[in-house]
């Protein structure tokens, strides 16, 4: 039986049961920026969420600038009674990374994520990211860094900078900096998402890990849809601990429920209410959310609805919650009425 480095992850195991008591992998919501925040991660969670979520990336320098720091609280706000995400959190100095995790136990935070694999220019040009994969002696201080703050530290990264071969020697000295969790993203930094994640090479990299580092969690990551999809993955590829799906809750909120079924109309109708309610509860709150960025979600829900089409238009044209809750409330009845 596998057994993981801290309490932390040892419980994330021991809980990935299916309805028989057979581990199954774990599976988490990746950390998405400007998406996976508090009001998301409920909305998920309602629909049937995954065993674990992330923040979306904060970066470290900020949360330990005396002024700046204000400018990330958003990002790390977990409402009561919310499930306590993991923080990721980003940078390129021990000094940063290393204060930044210390502050993570006093925000409730039982884990803390290294974000190694962010492709954005800018991040890139702070020398963090996937930077990092090109400078992995900056890569091994931050981990050493962040382990000070007494929380389970794992990684998450890509394959290499340039080409997938990198992954051998970048995984190699990633997974000898005894991590308790490695999520690999199976690209490289060029390849973007631009070409499909390399399922190819999970097997190898399974043994890598078995090979130096065996009580480190291996979490695959990249194009997968759904729940049955990455319970497929896992089991084509034993040795895989945990499963993180990303784009697959855009494309579905329900994408971690275990049954097979459709969502209806009403289901998906219900589930954009209470994000509309999050949203103004946290905006009454004090964190200023844009309403526009509530628009692409409009599409998410009705999307595979086609009776739908114009009530997704008309939303897109709305400049507050209130407007959304009016149209709704008039064209819902009919659309269901159709949708039966
Ligand atoms: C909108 C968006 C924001 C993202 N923000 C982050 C982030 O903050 N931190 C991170 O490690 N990865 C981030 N990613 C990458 C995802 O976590 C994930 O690695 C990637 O989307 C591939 O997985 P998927 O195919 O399941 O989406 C982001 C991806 C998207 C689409």
């Amino acid at each position: 039986m596998k057994e993981a480095k801290s309490s932390y992850w040892q419980r994330v195991l021991d809980q990935a049961v299916d309805e028989d008591g057979q581990r199954r992998p774990f599976f988490s919501m990746a950390p998405m920026e400007a998406v996976t925040d508090t009001i998301f991660r409920r909305v998920v969670a309602k629909a049937g969420g995954p065993d674990l979520y992330y923040t979306e990336f904060t970066n470290a320098a900020s949360m330990v600038h005396p002024e700046a720091k204000f400018s990330v609280q958003g990002r790390l706000a977990v409402a009561p009674g919310e499930q306590m995400p993991i923080a990721q959190i980003w940078g390129s100095t021990a000094a940063a990374i290393g204060g930044a995790a210390k502050l993570l136990p006093d925000l409730g935070y039982q884990a803390v994520d290294l974000n190694m694999g962010c492709p954005d220019g800018t991040v890139i040009k702070n020398e963090a990211g996937s930077d990092l994969i090109r400078h992995p002696d900056r890569a091994d201080a931050l981990i050493a860094a962040a382990k000070e703050s007494g929380l389970p530290v794992s990684v998450k990264t890509r394959l290499g900078f340039y080409k997938i071969e990198e992954y051998q020697d970048w995984l190699t000295n990633i997974l000898s900096q005894d991590i308790q969790v490695l999520t690999i993203h199976l690209r490289t930094r060029k390849e973007m998402s631009k070409v499909p994640a390399h399922y190819e090479l999970i097997d190898d990299i399974v043994a890598l890990r078995d090979q130096i580092a065996p009580q480190t969690l291996l979490q695959i990551n990249g194009d997968i849809p759904n729940y049955q999809a990455g319970l497929d993955l896992a089991a084509a590829h034993p040795g895989v601990d945990g499963i993180m799906i990303g784009r697959g809750v855009l494309e579905d909120p329900f994408a971690f429920v275990k049954t097979n079924k459709q969502h209806d109309l009403a289901e998906s109708i219900a589930l954009l209410r209470y994000q509309l309610d999050l949203y103004d509860e946290v905006t009454a709150a004090g964190t200023s959310k844009h309403f526009e960025a509530l628009k692409r979600y409009f599409k998410i829900y009705l999307r595979g609805f086609p009776h739908a089409a114009k009530l997704r238009q008309l939303l897109m044209d709305t400049k507050s919650t209130d407007e959304v809750r009016t149209l709704l409330a008039a064209h819902v009845d009919d659309l269901l009425a159709l949708d039966d």
